[in-house]
């Protein structure tokens, strides 16, 4: 263990913005991260980075959980019980999955960031979320240094949210995560519209998990910038659940809408839809802007600071409550 001085962060967020930490260590395993926590506490992590925008220099003891490995835990008849451990990527592991045929993750191929920050914002995509394979989740807590169980019920998963990001948020550090997915008999969920014409554009009529998972990489590189290319962290805003009322006003307005049923009384709409109709798409401030593919997806196109990006996204937030008084949720934690 070895505290590095003066780090710039750059390549650890996917939105490509350059803040120092003042001081900066690699963990690589469960064993290291309750030592250094036996001495300090006040830390700030850093894992995937992918769902971060980081607006200054960081002053905490900046610490990059880099614990790799996969294990097979155990197997029945249709399913296998992995774990896997929080510094892995999580589009390796989902390529692993396909590659050895388990099944119930290949519609979240190609999201950014590690395997331990999925449960966090139970990643969702293309109709699955990840919610629905992960078994446990073991953390450490920052407080005692123990290392804790969380069952999938503990976890307290909604759309987009998880207990990590409620009431413990910020007092455990996840180091693995265990999945349960199938070797036969898979759930597989083409029902996405993109998926059924990507398939259907191959004339693939009974898709494989690897025919989805390669369906789903080629939407995903056709509308979503590679943050190896374009800084970026994905949806930016929560897509706004709104009353049924104010849906049925709108609809009368504009009525093409897409619109998602949650219940009798609520529907989810797009924030990509409403941030387009507001004429925020495409459009290029400098050194960043939103995607023109996605208008839920915000971008540093190189060099733009994080409070940049962040006052676009008050901009964005403003002009969508008063043109249609919905106020947008942010998704990415600002680091401010
Ligand atoms: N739309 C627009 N303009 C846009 C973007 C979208 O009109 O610029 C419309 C589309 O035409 C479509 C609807 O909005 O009718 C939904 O679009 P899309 O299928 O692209 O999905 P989304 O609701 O915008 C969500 C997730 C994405 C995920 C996709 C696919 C959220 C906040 N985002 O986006 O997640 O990939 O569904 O399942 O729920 C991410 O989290 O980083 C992410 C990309």
């Amino acid at each position: 263990m070895k505290i590095l001085k003066n780090i710039s962060l750059k390549e650890y967020n996917t939105f490509g913005i350059s803040v120092n930490a003042k001081r900066f260590i690699s963990i690589d395993s469960v064993y290291q991260l309750q030592q250094l926590l036996k001495v300090e506490k006040d830390i700030f992590i850093i894992s995937g980075g992918s769902n971060m925008l980081l607006t200054k220099d960081i002053d905490k003891l900046v610490v990059h959980i880099n614990i790799k490995g996969i294990s097979i835990d155990r197997e029945d008849q249709n399913n296998v019980y992995i774990t896997v451990n929080a510094g892995e990527n999580w589009h390796d592991f989902v390529l692993w999955s396909v590659d050895n045929n388990f099944g119930g993750i290949e519609n979240l191929s190609l999201i950014p960031g590690n395997v331990g920050t999925c449960p966090i914002q139970n990643i969702g995509a293309y109709g699955v979320e990840v919610k629905d394979t992960i078994t446990k989740v073991e953390a450490v807590e920052i407080e005692t240094e123990k290392l804790v169980t969380f069952s999938n019920e503990d976890c307290n998963f909604g759309y987009r949210n998880s207990i990590f990001k409620n009431t413990v948020k910020g007092k455990y550090i996840i180091t693995s995560v265990c999945f349960q997915l199938t070797k036969k008999k898979h759930n597989i969920n083409s029902s996405y519209g993109a998926i059924e014409t990507e398939l259907a554009s191959k004339n693939i009529t009974k898709p494989t998990l690897k025919n989805i998972s390669d369906a789903v990489i080629a939407i995903r590189k056709s509308k979503l910038p590679d943050p190896k290319e374009i800084g970026n962290s994905g949806s930016f805003f929560k897509n706004p659940v709104i009353f049924k009322s104010q849906f049925l006003e709108l609809e009368k307005k504009y009525p093409t809408i897409p619109s998602y049923k949650i219940s009798d009384t609520e529907i989810k709409v797009p924030a990509g839809w409403l941030i387009e109709q507001a004429g925020f798409k495409g459009k290029r401030f400098g050194n960043y802007g939103v995607h023109d593919k996605q208008a839920l997806v915000l971008v540093n196109y190189g060099n733009a600071s994080g409070e940049e990006i962040y006052q676009l996204a008050k901009k964005i937030k403003e002009t969508i409550l008063e043109k249609f008084n919905i106020s947008l949720e942010i998704e990415v934690n600002i680091v401010n």
